[in-house]
């Protein structure tokens, strides 16, 4: 896999696909940067090499067609506040216009696309939009971690229409990272994983039985592992359809000596709203009327000790229904368990990253991954078809 400093870039047309799918409020602003920043080292380095770059990058999922309140125009204007310097608007990702536009950029010049998805041919791989895309271009560059677990014609179609692909320095330091977790872990590893299904997590879980020491199961999933041995969990969320999955997970970390975690306790109420009364429980059955919705104290203190032995942590998925305060408090107090320890911490996923800045902790953790999807899948497959496409160049 080529990186920036292997190529000389200067005077080059070069196509830089990041991931600038930011949270947007109703108004359309933007709620979180984090990712624009993230791809500014590429971004400077490029305008420091006197290229001529062509931004592209996703926005939500409009399904293939235009929709205004996906528009890229707030994406253009904050990266133009955090660059000082003009980020030209192109009205599409093809066409007249947009050659034109692509023609006539200036050394240290930006384009910035409209959203790929307007075009359906992107989720689909399509190679002839893959073509059009890479019109005009010399170096196709790839920094958008959070989109390379998806095979589009943007993250992989495309490099077979440019000379030359390489990773940019968020993808290249994204996957050095997390390939730390994956062929040199320091043990204990310690994986932790929440969030609402299973069905997600199952691929990673497999793969971390062959790897990580202990894995804490936290967030909604948990329930369909107990409902897996047969434990009454009221109307806590459950996968039905995925218990046999569950219980090949057991039997699996038993055989191979893995300490695999359920929480202990557990926060119920009858449903996941602020106002809900709250109850904390640690045995079966829950009452049908109610539901988990976040670990317990018992379980915070269990976790905790097991985190706090840990030189390798890998986290994804919430421990409770993080967005409700009084649900939040599982994912808080692991994520301050886990900034309180000297391990290799890698962080992936929306709500545990949101967690850790929060709790105001992210300086403490080694790494935050910008790709929540694509982190739990090069954790599972150890590469992904982004990765893969610039690995085949
Ligand atoms: C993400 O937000 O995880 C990435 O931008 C990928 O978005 P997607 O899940 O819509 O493909």
């Amino acid at each position: 896999m080529l990186s920036l400093k292997d190529l000389d870039f200067k005077g080059k047309r070069v196509f830089l696909r990041v991931d600038f799918n930011v949270p947007l409020d109703e108004e359309g602003n933007i709620r979180d940067d984090t990712r624009i920043k993230a791809a500014l080292p590429t971004l400077n380095y490029l305008l420091e090499q006197n290229s001529k770059i062509i931004i592209a990058s996703h926005l939500g999922r409009p399904k293939g067609k235009y929709n205004p309140k996906l528009s890229l125009k707030p994406v253009a204007k904050r990266l133009s506040e955090l660059i000082s310097k003009e980020v030209i608007l192109a009205p599409n990702v093809f066409g007249d216009e947009v050659d034109r536009l692509k023609k006539e950029l200036k050394k240290n010049q930006v384009l910035l696309l409209e959203n790929l998805r307007f075009h359906a041919e992107e989720t689909d791989n399509d190679p002839d939009f893959a073509r059009k895309l890479a019109y005009e271009i010399d170096y196709y560059v790839n920094d958008a971690f959070g989109a390379c677990h998806r095979s589009h014609a943007s993250v992989v179609a495309i490099t077979q229409y440019v000379k030359i692909s390489a990773a940019g320095f968020l993808v290249k330091k994204e996957v050095d990272y997390l390939s730390k977790a994956i062929h040199s872990p320091q043990k204990p590893y310690i994986a932790i994983l929440g969030g609402a299904k299973v069905s997600d997590k199952i691929p990673v879980i497999e793969n971390l039985l062959n790897k990580a020491d202990d894995i804490l199961i936290g967030g909604a999933m948990a329930y369909t592992f107990f409902r897996a041995q047969g434990y009454d969990v009221g109307h806590s969320l459950v996968e039905e359809d995925k218990k046999d999955l569950a219980l090949k997970v057991f039997e699996t970390a038993k055989e191979k000596q893995i300490n695999f975690h359920l929480p202990s306790d557990y926060i119920v109420a009858p449903e996941a709203a602020p106002d809900a009364k709250a109850q904390t429980l640690d045995s079966f059955p829950i009452p049908s009327d109610l539901m988990a919705l976040d670990i317990g104290p018992k379980t915070v203190e269990k976790y905790t000790e097991i985190i706090t032995k840990a030189k390798t942590i890998f986290w994804n998925g919430p421990m409770g229904v993080f967005e409700i305060e009084k649900f939040s408090q599982g994912t808080k107090k692991i994520a301050i368990a886990i900034a309180n320890t000297e391990a290799l911490s890698i962080i992936g996923g929306g709500d545990s990253v949101a967690a850790v800045y929060k709790a105001g902790i992210s300086e403490k953790i080694s790494f935050i991954s910008t790709g929540g999807g694509a982190s739990l899948e090069f954790i599972a497959n150890e590469t992904l078809p982004g990765i893969e496409a610039l690995t085949e160049k």
